[in-house]
């Protein structure tokens, strides 16, 4: 080895000894007769002294020549430290140097990587390899790997079996759009990139495999989101010969284990909502239950009034932020403004704040009397220095409105901690999803999903209202992980796909493997998969899922580090009996 010690080890117990250490010089002080180096590498950062005094001359030209992101290998005696430094776990010690080798001299880093950088985001990501040298940034994908290496324990104890399942696949239809990869062998023809191992793994079911996982690469081509990357990675999993309760608790104990060993934190049990409420009280399928502010509907208490726009509308509903009556006039207007905002499109904001003094006064105490706002107070459950917030019109659009309305008061009032977890299973998806654009149902989770065997007679009559056995575990107000319990019999599954518009030739010519395999002894199946990338970045008290990523793509889909995608050779292009026309 060409270092006794790492950068992160030595301490007080170790003066005396000589060691070799080798890293990257983070910084060089020189001061005439005295240089100091901070050498670092992944464990730590450890001082380098150099005494003109008492050093040979060869040395401390060396030193004095050093620039930063050098790669050195120092051999010196551990002293301690006349300053200490309380921040670094080796600052009671320097190490006296008396022998120096440049392994390798560098250029002047792009930008600074230290903890706080000058470095913009575009340049770090052109650079990667040098930002992965920033602790924060390395601190990042070694939480990835102990979360990796936990999963991997916690599914192995519980007799699950890892299986590897093929990247060049046939599309599957969920929800985004394939990659795909041109066949040279099979001229004309493609293969998909997997959006999920989705009819794999229920083919290991039928195979007998019982209980299958997976830290798997998906591909999905759609647009991109902090908490959406083109290719993601996801713990899948599927058992065989369970119902829906045995998967939540299942994935609950996964959950528990990872946040206990990774995080040291005790989840609570993991609260159950169905769809429905979600939908009812939150405005949305993945609520953040750090807070409360549950929706509350006022239509009976506010129509009739002569107040024009709430008569008009098919929904009038609010929420009340608790102690926000203090907000003052610039900020409800902004408050107002932001709802205004094309991106959540409210036509206005009715407000009514309960003062301490017990009086209550709104936008529109026009048309509302003392005692009618003393009726909103306790419809919403509210009390003096609260303050009510209403949005009105068309219910699917206003609950959405409200829903963003509530995450930004819960910001606002700090309530969303990042230290807190609240997990939540949303049950009782519907099965299927109106499409105007398509003026047909698509599949709300995949076409495997199997609806509630007391809904199937719902398919014929009222398909929307089918529910079907799929869940999605939510943390903090993300979708951190979606299953089902699937269909396992050849005629429910000709059934579905005829209800999302399938003729049987395209059914059989695209899914034709599958229903054959539900021929052959298919047991009853279900199954998850958690968004590994998701799930880090809620450990790291982060939104944005690249920074768990070694190599991400930025907002546009490129790898800017190494210029991808990028156009290829016209004779790759005919081996691959491709002739592109580009549209631009
Ligand atoms: P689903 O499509 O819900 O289910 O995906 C499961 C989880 O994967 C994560 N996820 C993503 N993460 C980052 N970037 C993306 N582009 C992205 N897309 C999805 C989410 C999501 O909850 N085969 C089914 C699972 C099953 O039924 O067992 C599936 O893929 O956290």
């Amino acid at each position: 080895m060409l270092r006794t010690h790492t950068c992160g080890e030595l301490r007080l117990d170790q003066v005396n000894q000589e060691v070799t250490l080798a890293g990257w010089v983070q910084r060089v002080r020189n001061k005439g007769g005295l240089i100091w180096v901070d050498l670092r590498d992944r464990y730590g950062l450890t001082q380098l002294i150099f005494e003109e005094e008492s050093t040979e001359k060869s040395v401390i030209e060396k030193a004095a020549s050093l620039g930063r992101e050098f790669v050195v290998q120092a051999t010196g005696k551990v002293i301690e430290r006349t300053a200490k430094n309380d921040k670094i776990p080796t600052g009671d010690i320097e190490i006296k140097v008396s022998k120096l080798e440049v392994l390798n001299a560098a250029k002047i880093p792009p930008f600074i990587i230290e903890d706080e950088t000058d470095g913009g985001d575009e340049l770090r990501m052109k650079y990667r390899y040098l930002d992965l040298r920033r602790n924060v940034v390395r601190e990042k994908l070694q939480l990835r790997h102990r979360m990796m290496q936990e999963t991997r324990k916690y599914m192995d104890a519980q007799d699950f079996i890892e299986v590897e399942t093929p990247v060049l696949i046939k599309s599957t239809p969920e929800g985004a759009r394939d990659f795909v990869v041109p066949s040279r062998v099979n001229p004309g023809e493609f293969y998909a990139l997997p959006q999920s191992p989705q009819t794999f793994k229920q083919l290991l079911m039928v195979s007998g495999f019982d209980r299958y996982f997976q830290i798997v690469k998906c591909f999905r081509d759609e647009d991109l989101r902090a908490d959406r990357q083109p290719e993601f990675t996801q713990i899948d999993c599927e058992m065989a010969f369970v119902n829906q309760e045995d998967i939540l608790s299942t994935f609950e104990g996964l959950t528990k284990h990872l946040f206990r060993e990774v995080k040291k934190v005790e989840l609570e049990e993991v609260k159950r909502m169905t769809y429905a409420d979600a939908m009812k009280y939150y405005g949305n399928d993945k609520p953040d239950l750090r807070f409360d502010m549950k929706f509350v509907e006022l239509n009976e208490l506010v129509k009739g009034k002569g107040f024009p726009i709430f008569d008009d509308a098919e929904l009038v509903i609010g929420i009340c932020a608790k102690g926000a009556a203090e907000y003052t006039r610039k900020q409800l207007d902004a408050l107002t403004d932001w709802v205004k905002r094309p991106q959540i499109g409210a036509k206005g904001l009715v407000y009514a704040k309960y003062n301490p003094d017990g009086t209550i006064k709104s936008t529109v105490d026009k048309f509302y009397s003392a005692e009618d706002l003393k009726g909103w107070a306790d419809a919403f459950g509210a009390e003096p220095g609260d303050l009510m917030l209403l949005l009105s019109g068309d219910a699917n659009t206003v609950r959405k409105q409200l829903s963003e309305l509530r995450l930004k008061m819960g910001e606002e009032l700090g309530l969303r901690d990042r230290n807190i977890f609240k997990p939540l299973w949303v049950v009782d998806f519907p099965l299927l999803e109106w499409d105007e654009e398509t003026k047909r149902f698509h599949a709300m989770h995949h076409p495997f999903t199997s609806p509630k065997r007391e809904d199937i007679p719902l398919l014929e009559t009222d398909p929307g209202a089918v529910r079907a056995n799929a869940y999605d575990l939510v943390i903090n107000g993300v979708e951190i992980g979606g299953g089902s319990i699937r269909i396992h019999d050849r005629g429910t599954q000709q059934l579905m796909f005829s209800h999302l518009g399938f003729t049987p030739e395209e059914a059989q010519k695209q899914f034709g493997f599958l229903m054959e395999a539900f021929e052959y002894g298919a047991p009853p199946h279900g199954g998850i998969a958690f968004g590994f990338d998701r799930l880090c970045a809620i450990f790291g008290g982060s939104d944005s899922i690249r920074d768990y990523i070694a190599f991400p793509k930025n907002n546009s889909g490129r790898d800017v580090m190494i210029d991808s995608p990028s156009t290829i050779a016209d004779d790759q292009l005919e081996e691959l009996s491709i002739r592109v026309s580009l549209k631009k």
